[in-house]
């Protein structure tokens, strides 16, 4: 079947339904999701978006912070961009209904600190934050009639038109995509004259993460093999406190129980940040994973310890309602005691690289929230900065796409080919496709990490070879499943992380090797681009 749209969104978090409700004035649009509209990675954020709202803040002091945590590698006019367009942005998901925690009196709204950021500047909905602003942004589109809701439906590939001998690579555009109905095993044509990447981030590449599973890496993957420039992608940010428990999922616990005051302790009670940073417990994130992680191998402990129990427990169950209620279903009560905590992969700073208008280097095709490299987090991203940037950028690509939209066609059913099964059988060894996930998930872990050396970095470069060719193998003999397209794209994204971190010979942010400590800025800071090349 294929399915005819004016702009067609692959992913349903903060960036891809902000652009819908945008574009929708102006056309027809369809959402592609993997899961239920409201499942992303949007929805699991706690801790807030930063946006200068106090008149004790400043655009220059959110624009010096998003620099100093990024060492070195911001993109000046982006983060100068992003941090001044975003009170006008917050206001427009207020508009949409997000409801953001007020202060007691409820005139003003409540400003929490988190790490790296030197004033309270962070909106907030109580320790809930992307669940409300999704569920808000779920139910406007749900009331919109210009917008079809494709749920269960898997992206497989980007159509362009150098795939389908229109053009040559060259001139290359995007006329749409292929997507698995994952439901009835059917494959439908989206064909769209606008086609927007807004399918968050890749977590899943690691076997420790607190990304949703839908964050296997499907944009960046799909986007380097249509031939789309990727940067970046060796700046995978760990997030530092994740609940330490066989059964809960690497549980985040939000930065922002540091930014009310809670202490990293050894399991010996000392409390260890001081030596790391000035900020101590509210250094950069880097800062503070690489700390944990050096202490947990120093004394050889599993995990390190959360403490807020100075704080009064009215206060600590008020702020954190979420928090407190998952942990005490665990067996801890934060109000009395430490939360076992370990790093977990959260958030992925590199991307498809894109303009400040989201657009690619494949005319036609946008690409906004996790999925995109915009130059804004340099080597480390700012905590909370990235609901904002995903926020941002929809705004300006839908301004963008709407403005171009006459220069695009969408092309007729029979104008692009239908999706071609060819002799593929289905398979009967799923194993091949746990066995792949799993090994690609450990040997990402433990060799592609918080710390990182040459020869790991070797080891896990020949893993992923002899792992891509036996997948290539599979995908096209057997016919695709859900999995198979994640593993596929998994591995796409696990071999683009390792060689970006090849390619830094220097530690910075949130790549670090003990075979280049230091870093490098003899001949100025430097991103990391990968293009794929056609034969
Ligand atoms: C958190 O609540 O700690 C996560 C916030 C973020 O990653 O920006």
């Amino acid at each position: 079947m294929v399915i005819q749209t004016d702009f067609l969104i692959i992913g349903s978090g903060i960036a891809g339904l902000s652009f819908a409700l945008q574009a929708a004035a102006h056309g027809t649009v369809a959402i592609v999701t993997k899961r239920e509209i409201a499942e992303s990675a949007t929805r699991y954020a706690q801790g807030g978006i930063a946006t200068v709202f106090s008149t004790e803040d400043s655009f220059d002091a959110h624009i010096e912070d998003t620099k100093i945590a990024g060492a070195g590698l911001c993109h000046e006019d982006v983060v100068r961009m992003v941090v001044e367009e975003g009170p006008q942005t917050i206001r427009d998901l207020i508009d949409w209904g997000v409801k953001f925690t007020t202060t007691t009196n409820g005139d003003e709204y409540d400003l929490t600190r988190e790490g790296g950021h030197s004033a309270r500047r962070i909106l907030h909905a109580e320790d809930i934050t992307g669940r409300e602003i999704e569920r808000a942004l779920v139910e406007a589109v749900q009331q919109n009639q210009n917008i079809s809701v494709y749920e269960y439906h898997i992206a497989i590939d980007l159509i362009t038109c150098a795939k389908i001998a229109r053009c040559n690579v060259e001139n290359n555009c995007c006329l749409g995509a292929f997507a698995l109905n994952i439901n009835d095993s059917m494959v439908h044509t989206f064909a769209a004259g606008t086609t927007v990447l807004a399918s968050g981030g890749a977590g899943k590449v690691y076997l420790y993460t607190c990304n949703p599973d839908v964050a296997s890496g499907d944009g960046v993957a799909m986007a380097y093999r249509a031939g789309a420039t990727v940067a970046n992608m060796e700046f995978m940010q760990f997030h530092p406190t994740t609940l330490f428990h066989p059964n809960a999922k690497s549980f985040l616990i939000s930065e922002a129980v540091r930014g009310e005051g809670a202490v990293l302790r050894r399991r010996d009670g000392v409390a260890f940040m001081e030596k790391y940073h000035h900020l101590k417990d509210l250094a950069p994130r880097d800062i503070v994973a690489r700390a944990i992680d050096n202490e947990m191998k120093i004394y050889g402990d599993d995990c390190v310890y959360l403490d807020i129990t100075h704080e009064p427990s009215d206060v600590v169950r008020n702020r954190f309602p979420n928090i407190f209620q998952t942990c005490m279903e665990y067996g801890f009560d934060m109000t009395k005691d430490w939360l076992p905590v370990v790093p977990a992969a959260h958030y992925l700073c590199g991307g498809v690289s894109v303009n400040m208008d989201g657009q690619t280097d494949i005319p036609g095709l946008y690409a906004i929230g996790e999925v995109a490299f915009t130059g804004l987090h340099g080597a480390n991203r700012l905590a909370s900065n990235s609901l904002l940037e995903g926020a941002v950028y929809a705004r300006r690509a839908a301004i963008h796409a709407i403005a171009t939209a006459s220069e695009r066609k969408v092309h007729a059913a029979g104008s692009i080919p239908e999706w071609d099964s060819g002799t593929a059988t289905n398979s009967d060894e799923m194993v091949v496709v746990s066995q792949n996930w799993d090994e690609i998930r450990r040997f990402m872990w433990n060799y592609v990490g918080i710390v990182r050396t040459t020869k790991r970095l070797e080891r896990a470069m020949r893993r992923i070879n002899l792992i891509q060719a036996e997948i290539d193998e599979y995908y096209w003999n057997f016919i695709v499943t859900s999995d198979l397209i994640e593993l596929r794209n998994l591995a796409t994204v696990a071999e683009l992380i390792i060689t970006c971190a090849q390619m830094r010979k220097e530690s910075r942010g949130l790549h670090y090797t003990i075979d280049y400590p230091e870093r490098d800025d003899s001949s100025g800071p430097k991103d990391t681009i990968l293009k794929k090349q056609f034969a």
